[in-house]
């Protein structure tokens, strides 16, 4: 039966095999997964998968409730399972120029208080997208997309069909998670896009998409049938140490059967690493896959340890991109778009041109200083020439950069060409747009009267790194913002939304274009899933400006409760007192920062009734500082004076690391003093408050 094609099978016969393949696929999971032998192999096993979906697709009405296609880790109808990375998925810290790479290894031998040279990794930076394999007992378990770093996405059977991702591995901890880098070489997406053109389909933009949209497919059929590459270059949780260097854990990964980069040297320092970048560089163009940079890493890993990560990069790696890539094209226009900060943001429209690889047609103007050729403090920039409408224009692009106009070509400028005048409006509500001293950017005045703000806090609101809820992305912000009938304007509206409805007798949203019963009881649920919300994401979903994501979890995890914050942050609202001391106090927190957020949420505006209208929606969830268990998680701690064992900064870090909260300065709030020699008025001050005084040594003893 399993010969013929799934187009020549009557109904009876399928719904015999599906039934049989039902049979077969349980008999080899359970052979896979509980007994030492599998009874066929891998390939044969995703034989039966695919035909299975296959038959599916034709006859729907047979698909069985215990369909292998809805089993874990298969592809679900509505997109992928979630995965938890036991380990975060970081990104890397970038760098451009050659000086930072001599300031990156400064930076990494004074964190460690090393002034000898330190040996570091080199390697190409693949432009794919990254994966996180996790094996057990040797076995691939799971593969997950980075996501968002702490939770990706499922695509453990799309990773089997890639041949460069071993099933199997051998001589390999019990618990390995091998990270890198799913890639597609040029040769084989020139022919894919060739494939594509033949059959109608839209030509993928570059390697990079064609590789994220083939890995990213429902059925893993798909992506079996597209060439996708996969180079090893770093790993996740391990129940045991690969090697004492990051050379030699590459090389054990290539041991057991990875493909890791040829191009991989070990350095002695910065000019050995720079030497790496120039011969990586002249290969490029030859290397027959992208590459956007290059990757150095301190290769000791137990001087990795020490350096530890800063909010979302590693302290011990630098990605130095190569050069951006330019071109030149007409300036159409100049739209001004306004952000949720009011902020107004002048958009350059462009003749469509290539690149690096991608269409570009917009592009960022900065501000008005920018198009009239000058920077915030006056001083002309590219020769004080200003950008007009319908210059030849140079842009300009690296990595994700959002592109740019950088230059622009006097020559060809037309005689009638005029200065572009900035609004002094905000084109979107018409209230004054204002300039503050010393500020570059011109803001809408009008607040949460301006459509354009409000839109924009409510997209910045159910964007990734905010509530991030399924389903109501920007597109559909703008729909129910527009809504006459159950409208959204302020994000308290999204948690009322399905009430909304349901009063709504009338036209309820599944009677709606683009929706349907379903789409809307999952938009509902989607919705709901996302009420109850920890306090980090709930702030940074504020929308604040200068409180991004870094700040955000600060504040989370040093009031840790909504109450407690909103609390401290009214009782700091006149920019004095111990609690404005200790909102200052929070390293990684600057006064400016501090004042955008008491602004933003003062006691009396409208904007802070429409936080608390929200919050009366949400279960806010509590932050926990790091490691609990640690003797001083939660506790305040100041370091002064000269430390002997390590430095400030490493102090610092793993303080944090233990869930201590490390301030600047001594406050009654303070637990603990840290004194090396030399401490002067802070130990003073400890002395004042009646604040414990402890010595470096002690320290290290109470933190084991
Ligand atoms: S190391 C903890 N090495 O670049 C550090 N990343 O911009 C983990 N990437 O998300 C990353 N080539 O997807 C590393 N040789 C390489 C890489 C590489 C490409 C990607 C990776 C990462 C992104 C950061």
């Amino acid at each position: 039966m399993a010969d013929r094609p799934v187009e020549a099978l009557t109904q009876r016969e399928a719904e015999a095999e599906l039934a049989h393949l039902v049979q077969a696929l349980a008999a080899a999971n359970l052979a896979y997964h509980t007994a030492d032998a599998p009874e066929i192999t891998d390939a044969a096993y995703d034989a039966l998968k695919r035909r299975n979906a296959a038959i599916e697709a034709r006859f729907p009405g047979l698909k069985r409730a215990d369909s292998p296609s809805d089993q874990v880790g298969a592809a679900v109808a509505d997109g992928f399972g979630k995965v938890a990375h036991r380990v975060r998925m970081l990104s890397l810290e970038n760098a451009f120029a050659a000086e930072e790479v001599a300031e990156f290894d400064d930076r990494v031998r004074k964190f460690l208080g090393f002034s000898g040279a330190l040996a570091y990794t080199a390697e190409p930076k693949i432009d794919g997208l990254s994966l996180s394999l996790r094996y057990e007992g040797g076995r691939l378990v799971q593969a997950a997309t980075r996501g968002d770093g702490e939770v990706g996405e499922n695509v453990t059977e799309n990773a089997r069909t890639i041949a460069d991702i071993p099933q199997r591995l051998t001589g390999a901890p019990d618990v390995l998670e091998v990270r890198g880098e799913v890639y597609m070489s040029h040769a084989d997406f020139a022919a894919l896009n060739a494939r594509q053109a033949a059959s109608g389909d839209k030509a993928f933009a570059n390697p990079r998409n064609a590789a994220a949209g083939s890995l990213r497919q429902l059925d893993a059929g798909i992506t079996a049938s597209r060439p996708l590459r996969f180079f090893a270059y770093s790993w996740g949780e391990v129940s045991a140490p690969l090697a004492t260097t990051q050379f030699g854990a590459i090389g054990r990964l290539a041991a057991m059967g990875f493909q890791t980069n040829p191009l991989t040297v070990s350095c002695d320092g910065p000019e050995a690493m720079l030497a790496q970048y120039r011969l990586i560089e002249t290969q490029r163009a030859t290397l027959g896959y992208d590459i956007d940079g290059v990757v150095y890493k301190v290769d000791d890993l137990g001087l990795q340890g020490r350096l530890g990560f800063r909010s979302s990069t590693p302290r011990w790696a630098l990605a130095h991109k190569f050069p951006a890539e330019l071109a030149w094209t007409t300036l159409l226009g100049i739209d001004i778009q306004v952000g949720r900060t009011g902020a107004l943001s002048p958009v350059a429209r462009l003749q469509p041109v290539t690149v690096g690889g991608v269409v570009v047609s917009n592009a960022t103007l900065h501000n008005e200083d920018y198009i009239a050729g000058r920077d915030s403090k006056g001083q002309p920039i590219r020769d004080g020439k200003d950008i007009r409408v319908g210059d030849w224009v140079q842009v300009y692009r690296a990595g994700d950069v959002i592109p740019k106009v950088a230059d622009v070509d006097l020559s060809r400028r037309k005689g009638d060409a005029q200065a572009f005048v900035f609004p002094q409006l905000c084109p979107e509500c018409g209230s004054p747009a204002h300039r503050e001293d010393g500020d570059s950017v011109r803001r809408c005045t009008g607040g949460l009267i301006c459509p354009a703000q409000a839109v924009e806090r409510l997209k910045h609101f159910v964007s990734r790194g905010a509530f991030d809820i399924e389903g109501l992305g920007a597109k559909q912000v703008e729909m129910f913002f527009k809504d006459a009938i159950l409208p959204v304007k302020t994000p308290a509206d999204i948690f009322t939304l399905a009430a909304r409805d349901a009063d709504n007798s009338l036209q309820k949203l599944k009677n709606r274009d683009g929706f349907g019963e379903t789409s809307a009881a999952k938009l509902f649920a989607a919705i709901e899933a996302k009420r109850s919300i920890p306090l980090d994401r709930l702030i940074f979903a504020l929308g604040i400006r200068h409180i991004g994501e870094t700040s955000s979890s600060l504040l989370a995890r040093h009031y840790g409760s909504w109450e407690i914050f909103i609390q401290a942050i009214d009782s700091a609202a006149d920019f004095s007192g111990p609690d404005w001391d200790e909102l200052t106090g929070i390293d990684g927190m600057g006064e400016v920062s501090a004042r955008a957020l008491i602004d933003a949420l003062h006691p009396d505006s409208a904007e802070r009734a429409e936080v608390n209208r929200l919050v009366g929606q949400l279960t806010v969830q509590p932050v926990k500082a790091a490691a609990t268990d640690s003797p001083v998680a939660g506790k305040t701690v100041v370091f002064t004076g000269t430390l002997e064992k390590m430095t400030r900064a490493e102090a610092k870090a793993r303080a944090e690391a233990l869930g201590a909260k490390v301030a600047g300065s001594v406050s009654a709030k303070t637990d603990l003093l840290i004194a090396g020699p030399g401490a002067g008025s802070k130990a003073k001050d400890a002395a004042r408050l009646g604040v414990q005084v402890i010595d470096e040594d002690a320290w290290l003893r109470l933190i084991g």
